[in-house]
């Protein structure tokens, strides 16, 4: 059984938490700064190159006490296991979590229904080398005989995400001869743009999908795969179209060869998939090796994760400081914050790994659950977002733990331009954390030179309460190596939620009605309206859109 015996919001373990929330919610992070002159040491891990600093929350040893508590009350160290097992631990899909098999460096047998996964894992990773490694020597060419240098997935969703991400995370890596698009939404402009750029005679297309029955990334790879066609003819398919998928009888029935097609399996979910076959343009991209390095990145983290005790265990850490905003502070919302160019798609990736995996309110006994669960994921590369969305986290009437993401060193050492990035970043935190008091702000003011009647009007205004809580995840510099163990954090730490709110995090049934219902009104605006199916609302919606399209 992987579900909770009881409702985690009756334990004990919840209560006293609750009960110390309150207290600590009226506790000042600068006043335990500098009561406690070991406080940034004695909330920090560290792991390889990668350190985590989370003394900037709200909490002090007994918070973290209490917290690492509910842990052990949810049964964590158990359902570790039971992942890095092979358990069907995606109840309702009956199906086993393992991503950590694409990054099992050391191949040591997982079972699934008595078969060892690690055999198959390592056929296609074979294959996923040998094909990048042609397609990046040339040696794997076009119909005509070009060398394909331009390459496009075709996915959406875990299909798009982690890939596009890490290919422009990873982008001082990629080879300089070739070029690489993404096309996802079915907004005709995302393929006739990418499609505008490109050479019939030197363009391969992976179309991603783990069920192949998406009617985004079918529709995207048809318009590709006729657009091809014109151009080269119905041979040409073979040597320009691969397929990345769970499903080899519709990729068949698509028109793409099974030999052209890269297998994953449906203990991959989509969202945890850019380690699988998936990350075939991330191959192609960096390079086989650097692909490598990346599983391995991610296995280190695994490692740590299962075998480090929680009170050092990064993923665990996170995810109970995530925990504790949520269900006991009121919070929300999170943002990250990259603070470097090539991780600007991070957060878009941390939105469905959290969103869609947590994103939930039923538990895994099969009851409406009446606590808070995944909170809303946003985020966008420092410094861009301080001229944006940091007022409201400076001055808005709650607040919002924030991530800031650190890589020390950067790829471009133009000038000063890094220094002055890790000054913001540090100055951020520890304006978060500090703030300003009203009479801080009265002060500065009076420096200035202004009026008592002008500081009166303008105090407040220049306050910033502080005590608004952050984690400051620093590391060497963006690699692939540090890339893995930086989203494996991420997925550990979503796992660890999931547990802890006794959901399951591995199916996502809740993007189905939408789906169901597009599929409804799609042949109403191509014909005759259906009333009677809808409210008055989406009806008048229909006829003003058919209208306007006349
Ligand atoms: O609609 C959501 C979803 O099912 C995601 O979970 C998934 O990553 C995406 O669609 C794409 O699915 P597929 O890889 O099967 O095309």
């Amino acid at each position: 059984m992987f579900g909770l015996s009881g409702d985690i919001n009756k334990s004990r373990a919840w209560h006293k938490l609750a009960k110390y929330a309150r207290k600590m919610q009226k506790v000042n992070m600068a006043e335990m700064f500098a009561k406690d002159k070991n406080r940034a040491s004695r909330f920090a891990i560290s792991l390889d190159n990668m350190y985590l600093d989370y003394s900037k929350n709200i909490i002090d040893s007994k918070a973290m006490l209490y917290l690492l508590a509910l842990a052990d009350k949810a049964g964590l160290k158990e359902k570790i296991m039971q992942m890095f097992e092979g358990d069907k631990i995606n109840l309702t899909e009956n199906r086993a979590v393992l991503h950590i098999a694409l990054r099992n460096r050391d191949n040591h047998p997982i079972y699934v229904d008595g078969t060892d996964v690690m055999p198959e894992v390592n056929r296609v990773l074979a294959k996923i080398k040998d094909f990048s490694e042609r397609v990046r020597l040339g040696t794997f060419t076009g119909h005509t005989g070009k060398k394909l240098t331009n390459i496009v997935n075709i996915g959406i969703g875990g299909s798009d995400l982690g890939p596009k991400m890490a290919v422009e995370a990873l982008k001082r890596y990629h080879r300089k001869d070739m070029n690489f698009y993404f096309i996802s939404n079915i907004d005709g402009t995302a393929c006739a743009e990418v499609l505008d750029k490109l050479d019939p005679e030197t363009t391969l297309f992976i179309v991603c999908s783990k069920t192949f029955t998406t009617i985004e990334t079918l529709t995207n790879a048809k318009t590709c795969r006729k657009w091809l066609i014109d151009a080269l003819g119905e041979p040409a398919v073979a040597k320009h179209f691969v397929a990345v998928s769970t499903n080899a009888a519709e990729v068949e029935k698509f028109g793409i060869n099974v030999e052209n097609m890269f297998e994953f399996w449906d203990f991959v979910g989509g969202r945890y998939s850019m380690w699988s076959a998936i990350g075939l343009i991330i191959a192609i991209a960096v390079g086989y090796d650097n692909f490598e390095k990346m599983l391995d990145g991610a296995y280190a983290m695994d490692m740590h994760f299962k075998n480090t005790e929680f009170a050092s265990n990064m993923p665990v850490i996170l995810a109970l400081l995530s925990i504790w905003y949520v269900d006991f502070f009121g919070i929300r919302n999170q943002v990250i914050v990259p603070y470097d160019q090539y991780l600007n798609l991070l957060p878009a990736y941390l939105q469905q790994l959290v969103m869609e995996s947590n994103g939930k309110s039923v538990d895994l006994n099969n009851n409406f659950i009446s606590y808070a669960t995944s909170p809303v994921i946003f985020g966008g590369a420092g410094t861009d977002v301080q001229h944006s969305f940091f007022q409201l986290l400076h001055q808005g009437t709650s607040f919002v733990p924030c991530d800031f993401i650190v890589p020390a060193i950067s790829h471009n050492e133009i000038g000063n331009h890094h220094e002055i990035l890790l000054a913001n970043i540090l100055a951020q935190s520890e304006a978060l954390m500090k703030g300003k008091t009203t009479a801080e702000a009265a002060e500065e003011l009076k420096a200035k030179g202004m009026s008592a009647s002008k500081i009166t009007s303008l105090k407040k205004f220049k306050t910033f309460k502080g005590n608004r809580p952050s984690n400051t995840i620093v590391f060497k510099k963006i690699d692939a190596y540090a890339l893995g163990e930086l989203i494996a954090l991420y997925e550990h730490k979503t796992f660890v939620e999931g547990v802890i709110w006794n959901i399951n995090s591995f199916d996502q049934m809740g993007v189905e009605l939408g789906k169901q219902l597009a599929l409804k009104i799609m042949p109403e605006l191509q014909g005759e309206a259906n009333p009677a199916a809808h409210d008055s609302s989406t009806n008048a919606l229909i006829s003003l859109i058919k209208s306007l399209r006349k």
